[in-house]
């Protein structure tokens, strides 16, 4: 097959780093707030577009990330990376606002089970928490990003109809103004046709809102998905340094999309991530020692595709 097929022609491709929220929201040890920051001061260094830093949720909920406010006010700011986190109420909001975020991520979920056990509020509940977020910081100018939960199935309920979350998509976009969208898979539910066609429906409806993916690997899909994406139109995706994270509130939920992978998967077809992969491995080689196991990443066990090995000194 000639390698013209698999140029990505340089195309631009925006990978947010998620490992620090995400990532750490979903592990038993609490990683202390020094180590978060250089982990996150690391990550900065890499080329990423945007960081999700760490979430303003309850700390009961979370205590992971009890130390929200220090983490983010603390973290060495790169210009043009986006530093982003995670807001469940006008409290979070508030508490995101105060510790300089430069955009909040709000969440719901597609599915009323997973809203009901994340969140504790009916989906109605939390759309109207979300209007008033907006309400509370819309003199800030603050960018506003929605992550639908379950937007490609709910380990609870099983398929989410598509009418269904574009019109959730409709009410962030149209009536609350939001400048971006995350469809994320929750519990590795996506799947290639599927991706590809909420993807590029997404795209025509909505063509200058900014389009987030944000797939867990949960079932091995990562990948496939991110390309099927791709193909249809997308060039965000939300990505995990050694393929850490879940959801604590989603049954079965396990790692996000691995952001070392997908940079050198999509290194190798063409693509532009500006990541530079050695910097990127090198921060999620601090991983196993800070949280206490190994990770899922596969290049940080087997090295990039050209990182050669001696040859055994008995074949010489
Ligand atoms: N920051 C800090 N504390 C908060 C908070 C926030 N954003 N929101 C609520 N709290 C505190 C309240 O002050 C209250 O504390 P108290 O018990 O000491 O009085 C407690 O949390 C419960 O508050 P309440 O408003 O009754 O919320 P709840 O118990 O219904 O919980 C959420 C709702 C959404 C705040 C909570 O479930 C949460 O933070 N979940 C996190 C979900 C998450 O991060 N999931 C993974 C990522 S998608
Ligand atoms: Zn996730």
């Amino acid at each position: 097959m000639s390698s013209q097929v698999w140029q990505g022609q340089n195309k631009r491709i925006y990978l947010q780093e998620v490992g620090t929220r995400d990532g750490l929201q979903a592990e038993k040890v609490f990683v202390p707030t020094e180590n978060k920051i250089g982990l996150v001061n690391a990550l900065s260094d890499t080329g990423l577009a945007k960081i999700e830093v760490t979430a303003f949720v309850s700390p009961k909920a979370i205590p992971a990330l009890r130390d929200a406010e220090q983490v983010l006010r603390e973290i060495k700011r790169v210009p043009g990376v986006v530093y982003t986190a995670l807001v469940p109420n006008v409290r979070g909001a508030e508490r995101a606002v105060e510790s300089r975020a430069d955009e909040l991520n709000l969440v719901m979920s597609a599915s009323e089970s997973h809203n009901l056990s994340n969140l504790r509020m009916t989906r109605q509940q939390s759309f109207s928490g979300l209007v008033e977020v907006v309400k509370a910081v819309q003199t800030t100018g603050i960018a506003i990003n929605v992550s639908l939960s379950c937007a490609f199935g709910c380990p609870m309920e099983g398929d989410v109809p598509q009418a269904d979350v574009l019109d959730w998509c409709r009410r962030y976009v149209e009536e609350l103004g939001t400048t971006g969208v995350t469809l994320c898979d929750t519990t590795g539910m996506a799947y290639p046709p599927q991706v590809a066609e909420l993807t590029a429906s997404f795209r025509a409806r909505w063509p200058e809102t900014e389009l987030t993916l944000h797939f867990h690997n949960t079932r091995g899909m990562g990948l496939a998905n991110v390309l099927a994406a791709i193909d249809a139109g997308a060039d965000r995706f939300d990505a995990s340094f050694g393929g850490i994270g879940g959801c604590p509130y989603a049954p079965g939920a396990s790692g996000n999309v691995c952001t070392e992978e997908i940079a050198h998967a999509l290194a190798l077809m063409g693509y532009d991530t500006q990541v530079d992969l050695a910097l990127l491995l090198a921060a999620a080689h601090q991983l196993p020692a800070l949280i206490g196991h190994d990770v899922p990443s596969q290049i940080l066990k087997a090295g990039r595709r050209l990182d050669l090995h001696p040859q055994p000194a008995d074949f010489s």
